[in-house]
């Protein structure tokens, strides 16, 4: 009897176990439509067989789900038997049942999860022109898990489609698997609706605490951005000492992490207090800068020249790398007044630019350690095309000849933003970048603005952008990176996010903020540290990250052998030793390879 009610207990809290799960995997995420615009596809679309489009006979399988508890109006099941060659050899389709504009603010909406016993499960959602060269308008992969997830997709339309010429698909093709996909709505609110109409209140794809992505960006974190430091402590007789106390301690990180810095605070404010601070969460936080104006043609003379001086000394002095911003940048408005009048004289324009290129690159030289040479080229062109084809690689070299050390990058914007879905401006700035590969223009990096308003772009999304410019070959940098939405939660988790996503990608190799103080910024919205310094939840983010997080200071014993070995972030450490009232220490630079340390313990 005892052992009958001993296994219907085991068996009933295994049960109420099992259900547990079973109600929390199936337990839905909210349900709200998307704001009213107009409808894009039938309801019916992709439970219509004829939407199906599988690559061989039996590679996959598609079949409606009936579930009265769901909430969708519809949902089907997506069962991929074997990987196929191309991922949309399995694939759902729905075109178009009204035209769409180039520009046209787009929003899609659906859910996704895999059954329970798939292999790990993924489903790519692109818009694209039906036909011809499959234009994309976005492509955004996701993962699916167990659990319902809600996935939103504002993008822009990338062309003038008429009804039925462009089209939604869902792509399976990627392996074993079984997803179902449900209440899919893909709506259009024209060309002059903001993303803040619809993209959903404190909601990115990915925002959740489980989201797939986050694990793997983890992992690239420890294997890319760390690397084995080993402590070898021997005595004033060299042999080595067992039980050394040993403190390891990063001092700088090899990833550029900057701040826009403005000169009115770091020298010119009325109020002492605010400098102070101002540049102590400077040097707490960050180990590169980009001075905000004053390296920018227009603003660099006179007594602006003198204070850009001053700055560039100031984080000369405290070791702070300098990203020069900007050369050029060619749009009459951020030009020295004056210039706009050489418009019918394209030689003396060209004589201008040339020469003001080679005075400030040689004024810095050896102080600027990168240059952004030339400042959103694509949305800027009549200066770049009144000149010819062959200036802008020669403003490369002239820079490289006047400042052989500094590393030179362009700079753009709406690459990464934007929902990383405008793929004019994508095509645009590649096209451009290997234009100036191809012409031998000494190119050394590619910057990323990252001005995010509520265009905030998925993380799966961003490391998709940053694949296809980290193809280019060369090193990639977010280089003005703000976020401007009044939600400090929001603000705080895409920052958090957007760090992590970007610092985990191999091709990266810096993130600069565009600004951290409410004093110094023209909006107070990106602001991480209010006006009397108190902290917004991003200031709390960034900190937990720079601060705890991707810090690596650690103290420990040494082993048998005298040493003492730890995993840690890339970059200058200080090393210390002691045992027995001796004493050493040594500076390190631990990079991809690890490094060991030799100290010698003296009295
Ligand atoms: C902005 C500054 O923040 C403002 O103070 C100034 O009035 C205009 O320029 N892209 C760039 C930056 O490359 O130089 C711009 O900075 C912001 C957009």
């Amino acid at each position: 009897m005892r052992r009958f009610l001993f296994f219907l207990c085991g068996f009933l809290a295994a049960l109420a176990v099992l259900l547990a799960y079973a109600h929390y995997i199936s337990r839905l995420p909210p349900f709200p439509p998307l704001p009213a615009g107009a409808a894009l596809i039938e309801r019916s679309a992709l439970t219509d067989p004829k939407s199906f489009l599988s690559g061989g006979r039996g590679a996959a399988a598609v079949r409606p789900i009936k579930n009265p508890a769901l909430p969708f109006k519809s949902a089907v099941r997506v069962r991929t038997f074997s990987k196929p060659a191309r991922p949309y050899d399995v694939q759902l389709r729905a075109p178009t049942t009204a035209p769409v504009r180039a520009g046209d603010l787009l929003a899609a909406r659906f859910y996704l999860r895999r059954t329970l016993f798939s292999r790990p499960a993924r489903l790519d959602f692109v818009f694209e022109q039906a036909g011809g060269d499959y234009r994309k308008s976005i492509t955004l992969p996701s993962d699916a898990g167990v659990r319902w997830r809600r996935v939103d997709v504002p993008f822009r339309a990338a062309g003038d489609y008429p009804a039925g010429k462009a089209q939604a698909a869902f792509r399976a093709g990627f392996g074993e698997q079984t997803v179902d996909i449900g209440g899919f709505e893909l709506v259009n609110y024209g060309r002059a609706a903001k993303p803040a109409a619809v993209a959903p209140a404190g909601f990115y794809a990915g925002r959740e605490a489980d989201a797939p992505w986050r694990k793997a960006a983890e992992e690239r974190i420890e294997k890319l951005r760390k690397a084995g430091l080993t402590v070898r402590v021997s005595g004033p007789d060299g042999k080595p000492v067992r039980g050394a106390a040993v403190s390891v301690r990063l001092v700088k990180h090899s990833f550029y992490f900057g701040s826009a810095v403005s000169s009115k605070f770091l020298f010119a404010g009325n109020r002492e207090e605010n400098k102070r601070r101002y540049r102590e969460t400077f040097l707490k936080l960050f180990n590169s800068a980009t001075i905000e104006n004053g390296l920018k043609w227009p603003f660099w003379e006179g007594e602006q020249k003198l204070r850009a001086d001053k700055m560039v000394a100031w984080l000369g002095a405290k070791g702070i790398k300098l990203r020069g911003h900007t050369l050029v940048w060619p749009a009459w408005e951020h030009l020295p007044p004056g210039l706009e009048k050489l418009k019918t004289d394209p030689e003396k324009l060209r004589a201008a630019i040339r020469g003001h290129i080679k005075e400030e690159a040689a004024y810095y030289r050896g102080k600027a350690a990168e240059w952004d040479v030339l400042n959103e080229p694509t949305a800027h062109k009549e200066i770049t095309d009144l000149l010819g084809p062959g200036e802008v690689p020669e403003w490369f070299r002239l820079a490289r000849e006047a400042d052989p050390s500094a590393r030179l990058f362009v700079n753009d914007y709406d690459i990464l933003d934007d929902f990383g879905a405008n793929m004019e401006q994508q095509d645009a700035y590649e096209a451009l970048i290997l234009r100036l590969l191809k012409e031998k223009a000494p190119l050394d990096g590619i910057g990323l603005q990252s001005h995010f308003k509520w265009d905030l772009t998925p993380p799966e999304r961003l490391l998709r952008v940053l694949d296809r410019f980290g193809r280019l070959g060369r090193p990639l940098q977010s280089t003005e990176l703000d976020i401007d939405v009044s939600d400090e939660k929001l603000q705080a988790d895409y920052l958090r996010d957007f760090m992590t996503a970007v610092f985990s990608h191999p091709a990266v190799e810096g993130i600069t903020l565009w600004c951290f103080w409410e004093g110094v910024h023209s909006r107070p919205g990106p602001a991480l540290y209010r006006k009397d310094w108190s902290k917004k939840p991003a200031a709390e983010a960034l900190e937990d990250l720079l601060l705890r997080k991707w810090r690596t200071e650690t103290a420990g014993a040494a082993d048998g052998r005298g040493e003492f070995a730890v995993r840690g972030f890339l970059g200058e450490y200080e090393v210390k030793a002691s045992a027995g009232g001796v004493s050493g220490a040594a500076g390190a630079v631990l990079g991809k390879d690890g490094v060991t340390v030799a100290i010698r313990l003296k009295r």
